[in-house]
């Protein structure tokens, strides 16, 4: 053992990067390769984002210099606003709101903020893989609560009650789902806020994909929106896919007052502020018309069809729920018995394709890839006439 090994955390060092940031790693290495393992979109940050911050470069004499923690006051005005909008809920700029650089971070301030070791978080399982990394990085204990495959990744609402101890500080919900694109219905969403608060706990509602609904729209549910969970709420909206700005790394966190008082030590001891040059990209971003994020919808809408069509002619190798939001399927691999990481590398370096292995979203993944629609059709075509192949090859 090396003496890094030795100065190394613990729970860094039995930590593992991310199996979507690992397959994109290992397929950076693979000439031609068709990626379907991160969920980069293919679009660029908006002309009127990129056009409206060229111009801040020349004349906003400020642009160089830090903000205060929380953000821009302006920005978090348009924010409140923008809330206002989506959940008909109103919060107060200086209370309730912060600016953070995406929400990994604002999700990373937060479990630093909340986690004492052993503190337990419930997540759904399959969930973001990067929560549960997260939560390991702060000593605290992810507790698995299965979706309900059988119909359609829903959640499973009779089997949480079961899964709350004294140690029970939070349920994440992320609605569109990644990696499973399941918008949670507004019924079983309503009880799960009312076990939080018979139980006293927090909800994260970390949502990067409500703008991606395509067909759903009338039937989705915001849980942010019920007046009585306000106080039982942290609500993170990521300007990365609806506004195609995730380089530039910037969210938005309401949560309760008294929360923000303690999380904002924790922001400002690691972050400072989130970068001011994204800050101003995102006043622009929310204080003109955002037409952009039909068309990006009715593109990725085009690209649900597609990817659902390619999976429809290869029923022999995959079982999979047809998306109703955000950009991801997860079909189950049903030929063979490799498990969801070997099949994910032997893709790679069979047919020249990247998935990300199921089990990396938890252990209801086994079995699973999750593909990312968000590339372009030729980029899905490439991949699925691989694949294609690949199982034509090898039955
Ligand atoms: C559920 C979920 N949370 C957070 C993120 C990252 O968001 P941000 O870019 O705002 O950090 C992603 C990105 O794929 C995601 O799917």
């Amino acid at each position: 053992m090396s003496f890094i090994t030795d100065i190394v955390s613990r729970n860094v060092h039995e930590s593992s990067i991310s199996a979507i940031k690992e397959m994109s790693m290992l397929a950076a290495r693979v000439d031609g390769v068709a990626m379907l393992s991160w969920g980069l979109p293919s679009f660029r940050t908006p002309e009127y984002i990129r056009e409206g911050v060229k111009q801040c470069l020349d004349n906003d004499v400020a642009l160089g210099k830090y903000t205060l923690p929380d953000g821009l006051p302006e920005l978090r005005q348009l924010a409140v606003e923008k809330h206002q909008e989506k959940t008909g809920i109103k919060v107060d700029a200086n209370e309730h709101l912060m600016i953070s650089a995406g929400n990994m971070q604002a999700l990373n301030t937060l479990f630093h903020t909340m986690l004492d070791p052993g503190d337990e978080i419930i997540l759904t399982d399959p969930c973001f893989a990067s929560h549960i990394q997260q939560i390991h990085l702060f000593s605290g204990t992810p507790v698995y609560w299965p979706l309900d495959e059988a119909n359609g990744w829903s959640l499973n609402i009779d089997t949480l009650p079961g899964l709350i101890t004294e140690k029970t500080q939070a349920i994440v919900l992320v609605s569109p789902s990644n990696p499973t694109g399941k918008i949670f219905s507004e019924e079983d969403l309503r009880r799960v806020g009312a076990i939080a608060l018979e139980h006293n706990l927090l909800l994260i509602i970390d949502d990067p994909y409500s703008d991606f609904l395509y067909e759903h729209q009338d039937s989705y549910f915001n849980l942010a929106s019920v007046e009585a969970l306000k106080n039982h709420i942290v609500y993170l909206y990521s300007f990365s896919k609806a506004y195609a700005m995730g380089g530039w790394r910037l969210s938005y966190m309401v949560m309760p007052a008294e929360l923000k008082h303690e999380a904002i030590k924790v922001h400002d001891a690691t972050m400072i502020c989130a970068p001011r040059i994204s800050q101003v990209a995102g006043i622009i971003a929310l204080s003109q018309p955002s037409g952009h994020i039909r068309e990006f919808e009715g593109m990725l809408l085009k690209r649900r069809e597609l990817i659902c069509q390619r999976l429809d002619n290869l029923p022999q190798h995959f079982a999979y729920q047809r998306p109703e939001g955000a950009y991801y399927v997860f079909p189950k691999v049903i030929t063979g018995n490799s498990n969801a990481r070997d099949f994910a590398i032997d893709l790679l370096n069979q047919a020249k394709v990247a998935v990300t292995p199921g089990s990396a979203f938890g252990p209801a993944g086994e079995y699973h890839v999750r593909m990312a629609y968000c590339v372009d059709e030729d980029m899905i075509n490439l991949a699925f006439d691989r694949i294609e192949q690949y199982f034509g090859v090898r039955s």
